[in-house]
């Protein structure tokens, strides 16, 4: 059997988490939800959320993969034997191969976006709507994209954690920054720019409601990669000096910082175009962006051409390093479990999503009447992932660190063996235990029942 993979760098482990952290719901779900639930209000309460609920959540993730430097489901049997708790390791690694499943359906469309801004297609002026419809819909085109996205991942993947994952990381998140200062110039020089950043930014504190706060947790959990096996794996190729506390406090600032920065590029850019209105999801960056970008630039198509481009590449390639990281922990169980090779449990794991990567694709299109209690299975697989498994896991996570494991334990891997100063572990552990998992409950009660 190959040797363990690690992460040779503190930057690598860095960039590779960030790289998982920063995804799609950074590019699209942020902004939104920020201009729609109270501008700087929102902010406010996510960051909150963030460093009372996020970060713990983060830390535990850690402790279990670097505790034991496993797979996610050895890791929870190596740390409970014989116990239910080891439902904590399936679970991860169950709900990142469901999310990879449709993760990679949305994922080929920011490639074909990306593909159709380079031969300039989305220029042309066009109804962006149909156009969106008609390629999500097609029995073909999507399949085709999702399945090259998924070899992209593929390919990342069976490189390994240091040639693999940590060297594209360390490549592409600095080019993805880049890419987002460009942007951010170029948004700075719009029409729109100040009505852009105050919708984002004027606080109103008249929107916030239990609900909204319900959002920024689950806006929390989605944005930092939370509950789904991945940075517990990731944290099983840390070495033993690497800082989890401050590892966890850079990551959650740097995803925040992205979130905040791709309001500051999508929202100047949408004000610039008098009535087009600031829409929700897919619709954003599918059908308003190439509507905007093709109307805001009239004068300076080149200008148009390259800002369009250069935002489709961001999204892909954020939504490229979060399926890597989603592929992972499956790969990483097959490999360590089932002692296959890496490429041969990776490749069961890409041919395994792939197909049902491509049932989700096609329920948006063709087999749309297929339904599951009126969901497709597109919809299905979000569905029971992140409204049912997820906040579970989020809860035995917490529950399982917070609880079950080795006070002595925690403390040492928090310290790394009493080498670093953590004044605040008494607040962690209270955080862990208490505020954390009542948090999610809340949550899962309210998405569940009370909707
Ligand atoms: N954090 C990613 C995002 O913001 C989503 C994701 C979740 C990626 C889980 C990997 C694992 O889009």
């Amino acid at each position: 059997m190959e040797q363990r993979g690690n992460f040779t760098s503190k930057i690598g482990v860095v960039l590779a988490t960030v790289g998982s952290a920063v995804g799609l719901g950074n590019v699209w779900r942020f902004p939104t939800e920020v201009g729609n639930n109270g501008g700087a209000a929102f902010i406010l309460i996510y960051l909150a959320c963030v460093l009372f609920i996020g970060v713990p959540v983060m830390v535990s993730e850690f402790v279990i993969g670097r505790s034991t430097h496993a797979n996610t489901i050895t890791a929870y049997r190596r740390l409970a034997p014989g116990t239910w708790w080891r439902v904590g390791g399936i679970q991860g690694v169950f709900v990142s191969f469901l999310i990879f499943c449709y993760y990679i359906v949305v994922a080929g469309w920011t490639l074909h976006y990306t593909v159709a801004s380079f031969l300039n297609q989305l220029s042309a002026d066009k109804d962006y709507t149909a156009y969106f419809q008609n390629f999500v819909r097609s029995p073909w085109e999507p399949v085709v994209y999702a399945i090259l996205f998924i070899l992209m991942v593929h390919v990342i993947i069976v490189r390994g954690v240091e040639h693999g994952i940590e060297k594209f990381s360390k490549l592409m998140m600095p080019l993805l920054l880049l890419i987002i200062g460009v942007l951010m110039v170029c948004s700075f020089s719009m029409s729109g720019f100040s009505e852009g950043i105050a919708f984002l930014l004027n606080p109103d504190f008249s929107k916030v409601t239990a609900s909204v706060v319900l959002s920024a947790v689950g806006q929390a959990f989605y944005s930092l990669s939370l509950a789904m096996g991945c940075l517990c794996t990731y944290a099983s190729y840390f070495s033993s000096d690497t800082n989890l506390v401050k590892t966890a406090l850079s990551v959650s600032l740097i995803d925040t910082c992205v979130a905040v920065l791709c309001g500051f590029i999508i929202f100047p850019a949408v004000f610039s175009v008098p009535g087009v209105e600031a829409d929700a999801g897919p619709g954003l960056v599918f059908i308003t962006l190439p509507h905007v970008f093709n109307t805001a630039f009239h004068n300076v198509p080149l200008i148009g051409y390259l800002f369009s481009l250069l935002f489709y590449v961001l999204l892909m390639l954020a939504a490229l390093t979060s399926a890597i990281s989603l592929h992972e922990p499956i790969t990483a169980y097959l490999h360590e479990e089932w002692h296959l090779s890496r490429k041969r449990a990776a490749w069961i794991v890409t041919s395994g999503c792939m197909l049902l990567g491509v049932v989700c694709s096609l329920s948006m299109g063709v087999w749309n009447d297929f339904r599951i209690g009126g969901l497709c299975m597109f919809d299905l697989f979000d569905f029971v992932s992140a409204k049912i498994i997820l906040p579970l896991g989020g809860i035995l996570i917490c529950s399982f660190v917070g609880w079950k494991l080795n006070r002595q334990l925690v403390y040492d891997e928090v310290t790394n063996r009493g080498s670093l100063r953590v004044r605040l572990f008494g607040v962690y552990i209270f955080l862990v235990r208490w505020v954390a998992p009542l948090a999610i409950a809340v949550i899962f009660y309210n998405e569940l029942f009370r909707k």
